[in-house]
């Protein structure tokens, strides 16, 4: 008796559960969709609530589509519905909600993730089906516009923290010191620039070399060093694991940083090799990654695995399987990447934590 009041106790259990999987996918649907047509910023900008005219109006929108997109921000929680004296519906977005949603957020903003499942399904869905049968990578090419979206994450990650907190806290301060008297950075992997632009311009005495593979990221990245008058930083295309290849950039860096950027390469291996070829012999080098344990019984209470494992099988792991790559995934966690990171020649690798970043860690390796 008792162990079939269990059962059903567990059944009704994730039966709920279900039922707020199924909730909670479609808000991040339909949140990811108001983020991006900036409906959160629109609704922040009213001190008081409003009807679903003014709100249309003043995002330049169409009223009967965002009545139907309150609806579900209603529903589920993100935006408060009261009534007015005449019982229509007025809309609200509490301050405590928005400072998480908007693009004024800064580091705190988790509006700019909700495009991402969305984003990785429209361009990644059918390859991803496909490969369950046989295997296959993804081309990255297939992920249009991933890179802008990388863009605005990396404005939203890196703006408040790269230079105030991050970098200061490189080899106790040392890094800075550095950077201050002038010495030559390479960001591998670097999308379209963000971190280096934000970098160069803080430290005008160094020069700053921004290399990735997708040349369309390289091309918009120079448009922005132009647009910012930032002269300390040139963008070259460059594939990491063919970095040992020629003498071009041996020992040419004093400080090399990959943020996010090695574990979806189709050969991670090679690409540190290679930036352990363009260290200089005193140098160091930063690689952030995703803060995840390589055994997935440790990664069962992160605070945030189902998504961070959904982006890497929807995005990181078809992407790194491409041409027989290894396909490591997001979560290939510390033990794998210290692995690498000796195995690419790094005698010295320590894991430490970021200040005010508890999603990443930071291997800091020196030769
Ligand atoms: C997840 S994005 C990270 C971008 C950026 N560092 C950031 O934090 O926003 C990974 C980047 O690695 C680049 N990449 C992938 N394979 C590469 C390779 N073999 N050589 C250089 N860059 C590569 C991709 O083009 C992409 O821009």
């Amino acid at each position: 008796m008792i162990r079939y009041v269990k059962k059903m106790r567990k059944k009704e259990l994730f039966s709920k559960k279900l039922t707020d999987i199924l909730n909670m996918g479609a808000l991040n649907l339909a949140m990811g969709i108001g983020y991006r047509v900036g409906l959160f910023e629109v609704m922040d900008g009213f001190e008081s609530p409003r009807p679903v005219a003014a709100i249309a109006d003043k995002a330049g929108l169409d009223q009967r589509y965002v009545a139907e997109w309150l609806g579900v921000m209603v529903t589920g929680g993100i935006i408060e519905l009261v009534k007015s004296e005449n019982l229509d519906n007025l809309f609200f977005l509490p301050g405590a909600h928005a400072d998480f949603l908007t693009r004024r957020s800064g580091n705190a903003n988790l509006g700019v993730y909700t495009q991402e499942i969305p984003l990785l399904t429209r361009c990644g869905m059918d390859g991803v089906m496909d490969g369950f049968t046989t295997g296959d990578g993804v081309p990255f090419a297939r992920y249009q516009n991933f890179q802008a979206f990388m863009a605005e994450l990396s404005d939203a990650k890196h703006r408040q923290v790269l230079v105030d907190k991050f970098l200061p806290s490189v080899a106790g301060g040392e890094v800075v010191k550095r950077l201050k008297r002038g010495i030559r950075v390479c960001d591998l992997g670097c999308s379209e620039g963000v971190a280096l632009l934000l970098m160069a311009q803080a430290f005008p005495q160094s020069f700053f070399t921004g290399m990735d593979i997708d040349a369309a990221a390289i091309e918009q990245a120079n448009r922005d060093a132009e647009c910012l008058r930032v002269s300390n930083v040139r963008f070259v295309v460059t594939d990491a694991a063919a970095l040992t290849e020629g003498n071009k950039f041996r020992q040419c860096f004093d400080y090399v940083t990959a943020f996010d950027s090695i574990h979806d390469q189709t050969r991670p291996l090679a690409a540190l090799e290679g930036v352990y070829h363009i260290l200089a012999p005193d140098g160091l080098f930063s690689m952030i990654e995703i803060a995840a344990e390589t055994d997935l019984q440790a990664n069962i209470g992160h605070p945030m695995g189902p998504f961070l494992y959904t982006v890497s099988l929807m995005h990181c792991m078809p992407v790194g399987l491409m041409d027989g790559g290894t396909g490591l995934g997001m979560m290939w966690g510390r033990r794998q990447a210290v692995n690498l990171l000796r195995q690419a020649g790094f005698s010295k690798v320590s894991v430490e934590e970021i200040p005010d970043d508890s999603f990443n860690d930071h291997f800091l390796c020196g030769k």
